[in-house]
C-alpha cells in the first residue's frame, strides 16, 4: 500500500470508529411521542419560549438502587400533575395526559438504559415561530429530557444570602405554576448570592416574609418542630415540601406551616431547603449569622436520611411513590 493511500486509509478508519463511538454514548430525547437523538433535538430562532419564557416545565428524579438493579422515578404522577396544572393556568395544551408522560419518561429512561441517579427534565414550550404575543391555538410542543446528576447543592451544608430581589407576588404572577420565564427571579436572586459570595439565596415575598430558595422550599427547626411559609406566601408548592410535611409524622415531628420573619431565620436551631435537585439541604449560616452550631442538625440529618432510604425504595410504607424502570 503507498504511503498517501495508507494514510488516507487510516483517517477512515479512525472516523469510522468515531461514529461508533458516538452511537454508543448518543442520548436520547423524547419529543412529541419520538425518541431522537439529543443532537437533532433543537429549536428554530424565532421559537416563541425562547423569546417570552413560553414555556412550563418540570425537575424530576430518579434514583439507581444497586441491591436492587432497579432505577426508581421519584413522585412522577406527582409531577406531571404540577405539569398538567402549570399548562392550564398558562392556557397552553398540552397532548399528553399523566399516564402517557409516565410511559414516556419510563421508555426514555430504558433507552438511555441509565444505570445511576437521573435528572428528568418535562418541558411544554410554544414552539410557534412568532412575535406575537397572543398564543390562543399556538403549537405547543412537549419534550423529555434525562441527565446522569448528581448533587446539586453540597449535602455538607450551603451559606445562604437573604437577597435584595423579592420573590414575585402571587397577585402578579402564578407562582404555583412552573413557568420558564418566571425562573428570570430566581436566576437574579441565585447570582445576587454567588456575586456576594454565598451558596444560595432566600427570597423574601413582598411583604417582607420568608419565602424560599432560587429554587428550593424552606424549613426552620425550633425546639423540636417544623416550620415552612404557608402556599399563601408566594411560594411553590414543592413536592418534596409536601413529602417533608408527610414524613415528618414518622420521626415524631409536628410540622406547622405558618409565616416566618428575617429574624426567625437568624435564630433557628436548624435550618434546611427542600427540593428535587437540592433534596435536603442543610443551611449552616443566613447573612454571616451561624445557624445552630454551624453544622448540618441532627433532626435535618434525621430527615435527610429517611427522605434518602424512601427515595431508594427502601421504606415499604412510601413504596407507591416510586415507579420502576426496568
Ligand atoms: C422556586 C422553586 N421552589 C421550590 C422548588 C421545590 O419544588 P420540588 O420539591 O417540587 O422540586 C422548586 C423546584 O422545583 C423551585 O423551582
Amino acid at each position: 500500500m503507498g504511503r498517501n493511500l495508507y494514510l488516507k486509509w487510516s483517517i477512515y478508519m479512525i472516523m469510522l470508529n468515531k461514529e461508533f463511538i458516538d452511537t454508543l454514548s448518543m442520548r436520547y430525547v423524547w419529543i412529541d411521542g419520538e425518541l431522537i437523538p439529543e443532537e437533532k433535538a433543537v429549536v428554530p430562532i424565532l421559537t416563541h419560549a425562547l423569546h417570552y419564557g413560553t414555556s412550563v416545565f418540570e425537575g424530576i428524579r430518579a434514583y439507581w438502587n444497586a441491591d436492587d438493579a432497579e432505577l426508581y422515578i421519584f413522585r412522577a404522577r406527582d409531577h406531571y400533575a404540577r405539569f398538567q396544572n402549570s399548562a392550564k393556568i398558562m392556557g397552553m395544551r398540552i397532548n399528553y395526559g399523566i399516564d402517557d408522560l409516565v410511559r414516556a419518561t419510563v421508555e426514555l429512561l430504558r433507552a438511555n438504559g441509565f444505570r445511576e441517579d437521573v435528572y428528568i427534565r418535562p418541558i411544554a414550550f410554544v414552539s410557534a415561530n412568532t412575535i406575537n404575543l397572543d398564543i390562543r391555538g399556538l403549537r405547543v410542543t412537549t419534550a423529555i429530557i434525562a441527565i446522569p446528576f448528581g448533587r446539586y447543592l453540597e449535602p455538607k451544608g450551603v451559606r445562604a444570602k437573604v437577597v435584595s430581589w423579592l420573590r414575585i407576588h402571587n397577585s402578579m404572577f402564578p407562582i404555583q405554576a412552573k413557568v420558564g420565564g418566571i425562573y428570570v427571579n430566581s436566576v437574579l436572586a441565585l447570582i445576587d448570592a454567588k456575586n456576594s459570595g454565598f451558596d444560595e439565596a432566600i427570597m423574601l415575598n413582598r411583604d417582607g416574609y420568608v419565602a424560599e430558595g432560587s429554587g428550593e422550599n424552606i424549613f426552620i427547626v425550633k425546639n423540636n418542630t417544623l416550620y415552612t411559609p404557608p402556599t399563601y406566601d408566594s411560594i411553590l408548592e414543592g413536592i418534596t415540601r409536601a413529602t417533608v410535611i408527610e414524613i415528618a409524622k414518622d420521626l415524631g415531628l409536628n410540622v406547622i406551616e405558618k409565616r416566618i420573619t428575617r429574624e426567625e431565620l437568624y435564630t433557628a436551631d436548624e435550618v434546611f431547603l427542600t427540593g428535587t435537585a437540592a433534596e435536603i439541604t442543610p443551611v449552616v449560616d443566613i447573612d454571616g449569622r451561624v445557624i445552630g452550631d454551624g453544622k448540618p442538625g441532627p433532626i435535618t440529618l434525621k430527615i435527610r436520611n429517611y427522605y434518602m432510604d424512601i427515595v431508594h425504595g427502601k421504606v415499604d410504607k412510601y413504596r407507591h411513590w416510586l415507579i420502576p424502570v426496568y
